[in-house]
């Protein structure tokens, strides 16, 4: 089994919160008026109890209310530094543990969504078995994932610059908008998928050059910095803006 992925995962959210937050502070620069997490909010087909599994800094819960919906809401990450951060959701049960061995009994929950972490494992196909587990019959999944074609014009740079390890394609797995649907079929049914129609639309080179500087533990070297910068500077100067498109979509699907 390839282990990359889950490797630079523990690199990654392990001990801080702070490459999470850099990324989620550039989809800020969507196009789309209404933010990914109240589009999701929308969509979520939450009830009863509910799991979040990867939940990171919980910031789906600044968006759902869960305790006016009266969900029983418990949130898990692998990382200490997320769940230290998760401890802050008021009202919610936090645990830490892997997506792959969920602590839970059997048929314990209503729903169960996993936002954005599949694709850091090194075999989606484990939690996926784990998320129909601990789900009661009827009980409702909601994954969030990317399309192939996601960030395609921010993964150009890393290659640009010389450190081609800094792409998405080469982090994560092959659980995409493309392919999450079929495996999600293998536990699930009813399978639906809906987009996200957003690009991001970036007026300073700041916020990018700290995203991609967000994708390792082996800092840019200040030529390298220079060199995004400018590449970045160039299009902003030509543009008025550093466009990205984005592809994300929510599958969902009952047990
Ligand atoms: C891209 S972040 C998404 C966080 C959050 N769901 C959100 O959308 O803001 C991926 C999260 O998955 C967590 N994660 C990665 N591998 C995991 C695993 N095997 N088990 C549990 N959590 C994991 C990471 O610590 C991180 O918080």
């Amino acid at each position: 089994m390839d282990t990359r992925f889950q490797a630079h995962a523990v690199s990654q959210y392990t001990t801080t919160t702070a490459n999470l937050t850099a990324r989620i502070a550039l989809h800020g620069y969507g196009t789309n008026p209404q933010d990914w997490f109240s589009w999701l909010d929308e969509r979520l087909p939450v009830a009863g109890d509910v799991l979040e599994v990867g939940a990171g800094t919980g910031k789906l819960w600044t968006h759902v209310d869960h305790a006016a919906r009266g969900l029983n809401l418990t949130l898990t990450d692998f990382s200490p530094a997320m769940c230290a951060q998760l401890r802050t959701v008021p009202g919610a049960r936090v645990l830490r543990c892997d997506a792959a061995h969920l602590p839970f009994p059997d048929a314990g929950f209503d729903t169960v969504v996993a936002n954005h972490m599949l694709y850091h494992l090194d075999d989606p196909a484990v939690a996926l078995r784990e998320f129909a587990r601990v789900l009661r019959p009827g009980g409702r999944l909601a994954v969030a994932t990317n399309g192939t074609d996601h960030l395609d014009e921010l993964d150009a740079i890393g290659p640009a610059i010389g450190r081609p390890e800094l792409m998405l394609d080469a982090a994560n797995n092959d659980f995409s908008a493309e392919t999450g649907p079929a495996q999600v079929a293998c536990c699930f049914t009813g399978v639906t998928v809906e987009r996200y129609h957003c690009d991001l639309d970036i007026p300073t080179a700041e916020p990018i050059v700290a995203y991609l500087s967000s994708m390792t533990d082996e800092p840019l070297t200040p030529g390298q910095h220079a060199a995004a910068h400018a590449l970045v500077q160039s299009q902003i100067d030509a543009a008025g803006s550093y466009r990205i498109r984005k592809h994300s979509v929510l599958i969902t699907a009952s047990r």
